[in-house]
């Protein structure tokens, strides 16, 4: 089975997230808390993880079935070794109409200073980097291994400098730990051709201890920064785009393309679930049609079983064909003491 695929309600898959580790350098208390995430706990060993061969062949398929967005995310990918080998294996690839896919890529910006330019050779087409303040010690406590926020800031300079552009900033906003850099981080960016994005904290994983007291609504988010500058809608970019489009206002109150816009992403207060087309491989190979999911589809027992590649896209198309996800919108008709409960995936291990 290729072509074009819906799942029950009718959504195509059109972007595949493939997550490349379960490691991060960073330990962002809404991820990966420390408490958890210390010496004894279990990561994957190397030989678990799917070889950049397997993940190469596996996303061919995908592609085959109308994927046409790919983003490498972990953990924290630019761990992986060699990344741009695999960056370089999947910029080869082609949609069925001969087009080049739309190959990103977040991170966490630590090591974008050194591989920036290298992934830009490998074929990157731009990346997403996570910040969640400007302010250094906030910066610091946030990701809890007492990183400067200064080498970040120089990662995405050298991403912008190597063309890895547009350049995406995703900001998670906790309500009383860093909505005092809402305003700092708009003003930094506006101007630069850079989007940031608000995302509202979620309830993903186990380990978080997530409380609905701690989300700022987007709401909020917005009319905090309205009531220091201008903004004004913008239409949706693509179908099933996870975040809503503000664009900054000139003197005419009109959108000024040349300051920019921001991006609120509210899988809390405003689930986006009815177009949602994303598929999520994780590093051992797993299959996961939601980011609250509990289970995954095994790909890597197929493929280490000696599968042909019709097995494996009979698998894949009969996996999304029986999809009804919509985790974020059902989570809305729930009582808050309901949210956030049960067995669930880590975003650290299924990258967002
Ligand atoms: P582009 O806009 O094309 O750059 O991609 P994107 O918005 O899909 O990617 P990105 O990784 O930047 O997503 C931003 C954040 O939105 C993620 O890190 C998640 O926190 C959240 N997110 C992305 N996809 C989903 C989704 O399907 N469901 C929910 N609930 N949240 C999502
Ligand atoms: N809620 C919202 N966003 C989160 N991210 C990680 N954990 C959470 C959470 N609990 C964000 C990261 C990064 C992206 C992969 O997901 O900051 O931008
Ligand atoms: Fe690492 Fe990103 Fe998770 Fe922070 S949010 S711990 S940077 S994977
Ligand atoms: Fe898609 Fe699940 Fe997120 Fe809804 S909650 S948008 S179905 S990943």
């Amino acid at each position: 089975v290729t072509g074009q695929l819906d799942d029950t309600l009718g959504r195509p898959l059109r972007d595949l997230r493939i997550s490349v580790t379960d490691r991060c350098n960073f330990r962002c208390s809404y991820c990966m808390p420390k408490d958890v995430f210390d010496k004894d706990y279990p990561y994957l060993p190397h030989s678990a993880l799917l070889s950049f061969e397997e993940i190469t062949r596996v996303a061919r398929l995908f592609v085959a079935h109308g994927v046409h967005k790919i983003r490498l995310t972990g953990g924290e990918p630019l761990l992986r070794k060699n990344i741009e080998t695999l960056v370089a294996m999947l910029a080869a690839l082609r949609t069925p109409d001969g087009q080049p896919l739309d190959l990103t890529l977040t991170t966490n910006g630590s090591l974008l200073a050194r591989k920036a330019q290298a992934l830009k050779a490998a074929g990157l087409q731009r990346v997403t980097v996570s910040l969640d303040g400007l302010d250094d010690a906030v910066f610091r406590r946030m990701n809890d291994v007492d990183f400067p926020v200064a080498d970040v800031l120089r990662g995405i300079e050298a991403a912008q400098a190597a063309g890895l552009g547009p350049i995406k900033v995703n900001m998670v906003v906790k309500r009383g730990t860093n909505e005092d850099q809402i305003l700092p981080m708009v003003r930094h960016f506006r101007g630069t051709g850079i989007v940031l994005r608000f995302i509202e904290y979620m309830d993903v994983g186990a380990t978080n201890g997530w409380r609905l007291d701690e989300v700022l609504p987007s709401a909020q988010v917005l009319e905090h920064i309205r009531r220091d500058m201008p903004l004004v809608p913008l239409q949706p970019g693509t179908p099933g785009e996870t975040a809503e489009r503000w664009g900054h206002a000139g003197p005419d109150g009109r959108h000024d393309p040349q300051a920019g816009e921001i991006g609120l992403i509210s899988s809390v207060t405003q689930a986006f679930c009815g177009d949602c087309n994303r598929a999520r491989l994780s590093m051992e190979g797993r299959l996961y049609l939601c980011l609250f999911a509990s289970q995954g589809h095994d790909l890597r027992a197929l493929l280490r079983r000696g599968a042909s590649d019709a097995e494996l896209a009979s698998a894949i198309g009969a996996t999304w064909q029986a999809r009804s996800d919509r985790y974020s919108a059902l989570r809305a008709a729930l009582p808050p003491e309901a949210a956030g409960a049960g067995r669930r995936i880590e975003m650290s291990y299924i990258g967002g």
